[in-house]
């Protein structure tokens, strides 16, 4: 059902960050095939998106929309089979204007019509853009399609993608699965290009937004913050794809892999494939991160677990190494939004290091390591009995 979806933040590849719209069926059939080959399904990945440019640019004489012939010659439903066939799910992309940001029929007026075609093909998943919009009431727009897909009757993960400028955390909790709260991320560490890069923008702006509190507050098991899909892969350093990575998950985003995966370097599967990282991101208790620290530009966010144990990021947003000593006593970190703290005077905690997977020590001491540039330090505590 429609409500029993996205109970853990939703795991997959959407085709936009690298190959925008040269997109095909062969492409999608080696993406599926990767799933299964490198583990990627293992770790929980399942849908597979294509987003925008799959369509021809005219509806046909009765209004539906038609796969592009020319990528994808067997049509959609077959290709669906396929990825089904491998234990995956699919998904496809729209948009609520008329037309789709690069110019395709957008779903304005044809909501229901697209949604029937979409159930009738076995889509699974749908990403529904903002562009070409006008004055459209950005709540009423995603409403009309999400009961669209409720009446097609085939239940459908309903991505909403408007950026976040209409305060999606305030109204889509029973509207869609999962919503952008940000413009587009780019593949590069803290750079001001464009809309800025995925840490510029993606996450750090979060904090700066009004009610950021809020934004926490909105994420839990159905309904989802989406920080977009990743840049994990796409040419920044491993360490700034595991911080990339290590934030995503401790603020319970969705995974949606952007990146080639036929062409995957080890580093980059062991990153994006990290099981233990990915258990912070589908706790049960799913409260996102909040930024508790970001003394000399190392910024520390803390997530509460369940049975009272905590994930706690380092990420070090320095061009150099940087050494860490951090007195756990000195530094009293609770979180108002899920009342709970973390108890050092009374408990110790031992320290686990979620991408070195050893232990390292306990709350006793003070943490003392060292950090290199851009790379992150992910730790999960956990009470000693
Ligand atoms: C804007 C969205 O934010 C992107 O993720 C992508 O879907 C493009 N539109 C496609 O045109």
């Amino acid at each position: 059902k429609f409500e029993d979806l996205a109970q853990t933040p939703p795991m997959g590849w959407n085709s936009w960050n690298t190959f925008e719209t040269d997109i095909d069926e062969q492409l999608v059939r080696n993406i599926a095939d990767k799933f299964v080959e490198l583990g990627l399904k293992d770790a929980g990945y399942e849908y597979i998106v294509l987003d925008d440019g799959w369509m021809s640019r005219e509806r046909d004489s009765n209004g539906n929309l038609v796969a592009d012939p020319k990528k994808f010659p067997n049509g959609m439903k077959a290709l669906v089979d396929y990825v089904h066939s491998q234990g995956l799910k699919f998904g496809l992309y729209n948009c609520a204007g008329g037309n789709t940001c690069a110019g395709y029929p957008g779903s304005r007026g044809h909501q229901y019509q697209d949604a029937r075609l979409y159930a009738s093909w076995g889509v699974d998943f749908l990403k529904y853009d903002w562009c070409d919009t006008g004055n459209l009431n950005a709540r009423e727009s995603y409403v009309t399609m999400r009961d669209a897909l409720y009446e097609a009757g085939k239940p459908v993960l309903f991505s909403i993608c408007e950026w976040g400028t209409y305060q999606p955390w305030e109204w889509a909790g029973d509207v869609g699965h999962m919503w952008r709260i940000t413009g587009d991320i780019i593949n590069c560490w803290d750079c001001e290009v464009g809309h800025g890069s995925w840490a510029s923008f993606g996450i750090w702006k979060v904090i700066e937004l009004r009610n950021k509190e809020k934004i926490r507050q909105a994420a839990g098991p159905g309904h989802w913050n989406d920080y977009d899909m990743m840049e994990v892969g796409n040419g920044m350093t491993d360490a700034e794809d595991r911080s990339h990575f290590a934030m995503w998950n401790i603020l319970n985003s969705p995974l949606m892999m952007g990146n080639d995966l036929r062409e995957v370097s080890k580093e980059t599967l062991k990153t994006l494939t990290n099981k233990e990282v990915i258990a912070v991101n589908k706790d049960p208790l799913a409260i996102p991160a909040f930024r508790f620290n970001n003394e000399n530009n190392v910024e520390i966010w803390a997530k509460p677990l369940k049975n009272e144990k905590w994930a706690i990021t380092f990420v070090n947003r320095n061009d150099t190494p940087v050494d860490i000593d951090f007195d756990w006593r000195r530094h009293q970190l609770s979180d108002d939004l899920s009342q709970r703290s973390l108890q050092v005077e009374n408990t110790t905690y031992q320290l686990r290091d979620l991408f070195k997977h050893e232990e390292v020590g306990d709350t006793s001491k003070n943490l003392q390591t060292s950090i290199g540039v851009h790379d992150v330090l992910m730790l999960k505590l956990t009470p000693k009995s």
